[in-house]
């Protein structure tokens, strides 16, 4: 018996969902349930998304909606129990763990609310650690670390700096900064702006869109709507279940992909941009 069926949560029928594409994200009826004993939480119960490249989107909802689980699906963090997830057209459901830390590591920039730097290590420091470990040359690094940096607005005087000498709104630029440095597909921000006070929230808001305007894809999870209304769209999300599903989707022909529709488009086919 599978851990679906044995909470009863699952979304019965399959979700229609369009032919993978070369979308940044791609979720198909993922469902999350987590297990503790005999204890099943269904989490997420049948959730599909669809991120084009450039979009940038916030996932909305109350507590315990399953957000975070979203999040943690989304970055490679914890496996769907069922449901597919394509990257860039690439199938990342199935990965063994050193796969996804590969993935994770080249495709994936984290932004948290607790920023989660290394507190006595330089900006500079902090920002270089991804490249380490996916093994960019070192002859690369000071470049790529200094255009994150600028990428982030983190003022010059502040890069030998160590976060514990920094406020709130100067960290959260130096783990923008550590987002982008690899050059990631995706940027899962969970909810970047809860500790810092609305006038710096607004401006690292302002740095999301700028990035955006960039051609950066940004899925920012949050639970207020004044943050949510710098993002193109906002996903809504309640009891582990998207609840404006057409939403989801990002474009006319995906939505009508969806409902099986012919639509006569300028648009590549599916089949063209895979
Ligand atoms: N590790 C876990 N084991 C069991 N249940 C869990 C686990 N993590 C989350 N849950 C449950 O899954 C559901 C979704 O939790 P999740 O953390 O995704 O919510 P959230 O929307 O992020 O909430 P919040 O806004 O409070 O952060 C909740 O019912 C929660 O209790
Ligand atoms: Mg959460």
């Amino acid at each position: 018996m599978s851990p679906v069926s044995a909470t009863g949560t699952a979304a019965d029928s399959e979700a229609t969902c369009p032919p993978v594409g070369s979308a940044v994200i791609e979720v198909c009826n993922v469902i999350k349930t987590y297990v503790n004993g005999d204890t099943y939480t269904p989490a997420l119960r049948g959730v599909s998304l669809h991120v084009e490249e450039g979009e940038f989107i916030a996932i909305m909802g109350p507590s315990g909606s399953g957000k975070s689980t979203l999040m943690n699906v989304l970055g490679l963090l914890d496996t769907p129990t069922a449901g597919s997830y394509h990257i860039r057209g690439a199938d990342v459901s199935k990965l063994e763990e050193i796969e996804l830390a590969e993935v994770r590591a080249r495709e994936i920039g984290f932004v948290f609310q607790s920023f989660n730097l290394l507190p006595r290590a330089s900006s500079i420091r902090n920002v270089v650690l991804p490249l380490i470990y996916t093994r960019v040359p070192v002859h690369e690094r000071q470049a790529r670390v200094e255009a994150a940096l600028r990428a982030a607005d983190l003022e010059e005087s502040l890069w030998g700096k160590a976060p514990n000498q920094m406020s709130g709104g100067q960290m959260q630029r130096v783990a923008i900064a550590r987002s982008l440095v690899n050059n990631p597909a995706l940027i899962l921000a969970d909810e970047p702006t809860g500790n810092l006070d609305t006038k710096t929230g607004a401006f690292i808001l302002k740095t999301f869109e700028r990035l955006r305007d960039e051609g950066r894809t940004i899925v920012l999870i949050t639970h207020e709507p004044e943050v949510a209304e710098h993002a193109d769209r906002t996903i809504h999300i309640r009891d582990g279940l998207i609840t404006d599903a057409e939403t989801a989707y990002a474009t006319d022909a995906q939505l009508a992909a969806a409902a099986q529709v012919e639509e006569p488009t300028t648009r590549p086919e599916a089949g063209d941009v895979r």
